[in-house]
């Protein structure tokens, strides 16, 4: 029952073969590419969220995530050189652990997509309100640039409008088919690297730099309790945010020259550029203003987003507080005496996360795309639009949502959340990569993660870890969003799936070809 309905891999692998893009990237632009998509919201804004969970010893977070992330690029470089066809990890489980897991794992893909841009619009806000609209002398309100919905609300928060105009923003982009070029991907990607390279070298030799703001290392210690989200694991478990994005590289392997070769090393080499830049990021602001979590009366760090932490943010003492900052990298300079380098880096954020925002959406679309045409979800959510050629429904239900959860949450929840259904996803990518070397070990494969059966273990073990050492709330909203999925996947979906009834229809893309191989139903 649940292990049935496996798409035909050579059906998925027909039409990758017969669209045969040409093969023109090489190992820099996909590293290129990786880094436009995971230099985002994590580094620019929960920066300051993940030193209120770990403390000044952030850079073990980052680190922590960075490694969990890397053995699980590895399974992605597997698989996606060998099932080179959109819908990621949904298809890939399509085609080996069959049509459940699949569906949770697209189910779960919804999370970590459109969640994530709700985070980053959340956290271009920030740098909107503080820096631009700040730099105009303009000071938005509270109530206009905060949401409520918060543990408790955050104090003065009603809509952050600024978030819910971005996200609709690059939602209407979308649907008039604006997709960024490799030309404007590398520009941002440039823009970032500037900004974060004079970050790290302004703060690194800044003579407020001292090892004593590193003390006490971690005063939440390693793991902070279940549920509390707090530790450097806790935090790792937030920070992991900062690295989503990567898996959108592994769906050009196809266009990929040497996939064998430059998949792996586009998607690892993006992804330790982004551990070592992070942690030397981390390094930078708290030796410069020190990074002291506000504690409670208990002695552990005050959630992150909660109205409690509001309160205290709020106060005088905290005025400067690298943990209460909405825009961290640009108010630590600010701090230290570099008033205009820190607005040209909150501008670079203003530039540079819509792209973000645009990739995360359009990865949503095209999840939802492949999931609808294989009759899963309903066949009018990919309708394409006639003159846009754009599936301008599901980008409009997506974007709608995008921009109401940014509206009303804060960014570290969303963050959290859509780290619980990434990991998940992660998690069924691995299993996928050892089933099918069981099931298939003889069809041939562009790439193999060496050492497999210690590095999908591995991928596991990481994604369980961070799991469980997320916030309580963000942990069961994925239970929660399950149970809803499976009410979707037995009332709806399973009846109407197209390999149920006897259709085995691979299509990879908007405008990508179609085939149809007839099957035995079950
Ligand atoms: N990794 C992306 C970011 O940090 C999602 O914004």
């Amino acid at each position: 029952m649940f292990l049935d309905r496996v798409k035909p891999l050579d059906a998925i692998l027909a039409v990758a073969d017969k669209k045969s893009l040409k093969r023109s990237l090489g190992w820099f632009q996909l590293t290129l590419m990786g880094i436009g998509c995971v230099i985002g919201t994590g580094i620019f804004v929960l920066t300051a969220v993940g030193a209120q969970k770990a403390g000044p010893g952030l850079m073990v977070a980052f680190a922590i995530a960075g490694a969990v992330c890397i053995v699980a690029a590895l399974c992605y470089a597997e698989i996606a050189a060998m099932i080179p066809v959109a819908g990621s990890a949904y298809t890939y489980s399509y085609a080996t652990i069959g049509e459940f897991f699949a569906w949770t794992v697209g189910w779960a893909l919804i999370m970590e997509y459109a969640i994530a841009a709700s985070a980053v619009a959340v956290g271009w806000s920030g740098y909107f309100s503080g820096t631009v609209l700040g730099g105009l002398g303009v000071h938005l309100p509270t109530w206009l640039s905060a949401g409520p919905l918060a543990f408790g609300g955050v104090a003065g928060g009603f809509i952050n409008l600024p978030a819910l105009v971005i996200a609709l923003l690059v939602t209407f982009l979308l649907v008039i088919g604006t997709s960024e070029s490799a030309k404007v991907n590398a520009v941002l990607v440039g823009i970032k690297v500037i900004a974060l390279t004079a970050f790290v070298a302004i703060t690194l030799t800044s003579p407020e730099f001292s090892a004593e703001k590193f003390n006490p290392f971690l005063p939440a210690g390693l793991f902070g309790g279940w549920g509390s989200g707090v530790g450097a694991v806790g935090a790792a478990a937030t920070m992991f945010f900062a690295y989503v994005g990567f898996d959108a590289v592994s769906t050009a392997a196809e266009e990929t020259k040497n996939p064998q070769r430059n998949v792996p090393i586009g998607l690892v080499g993006s992804l330790l550029f982004c551990t070592v830049f992070y942690i030397l990021v981390a390094a930078g602001a708290i030796g410069t203003l020190g990074g002291e979590p506000i504690m409670s009366a208990a002695g552990l760090p005050l959630e992150a987003g909660s109205t409690e932490l509001a309160r205290q943010c709020a106060l005088p003492q905290y005025a400067n507080a690298l943990v209460c900052s909405k825009e961290p990298l640009a108010h630590v300079l600010k701090m230290i005496g570099f008033t205009g380098i820190g607005n040209l880096i909150g501008l670079a954020a203003f530039l540079a996360l819509p792209s973000v925002i645009l990739v995360l959406i359009f990865g949503q679309t095209r999840i939802f795309f492949v999931m609808s045409r294989d009759g899963l979800l309903p066949e009018a959510l990919s309708r394409v639009h006639p003159r846009f050629r754009t599936p301008h429904i599901v980008t409009i239900i997506t974007g709608v949502a995008v921009a109401i959860a940014a509206a009303f949450f804060p960014v570290g929840q969303l963050a959290d959340i859509s780290n619980a259904g990434t990991l998940y996803a992660f998690m069924m990518v691995a299993i996928a990569v050892m089933m099918l070397r069981v099931k298939d070990p003889t069809r041939p494969r562009h790439f193999k993660v060496p050492g497999v059966w210690v590095v999908a273990p591995l991928t596991i073990i990481g994604c369980v870890l961070l799991f469980f050492n997320l916030p309580s709330a963000a942990m069961l909203f994925l239970p929660g969003w399950g149970a809803l999925g499976l009410i979707v996947y037995f009332l709806y979906s399973r009846r109407h799936s197209h390999l149920g009834r006897g259709i085995v229809e691979v299509v990879d893309d908007v405008e990508g070809e179609e085939t149809m191989v007839p099957s035995a139903p079950d």
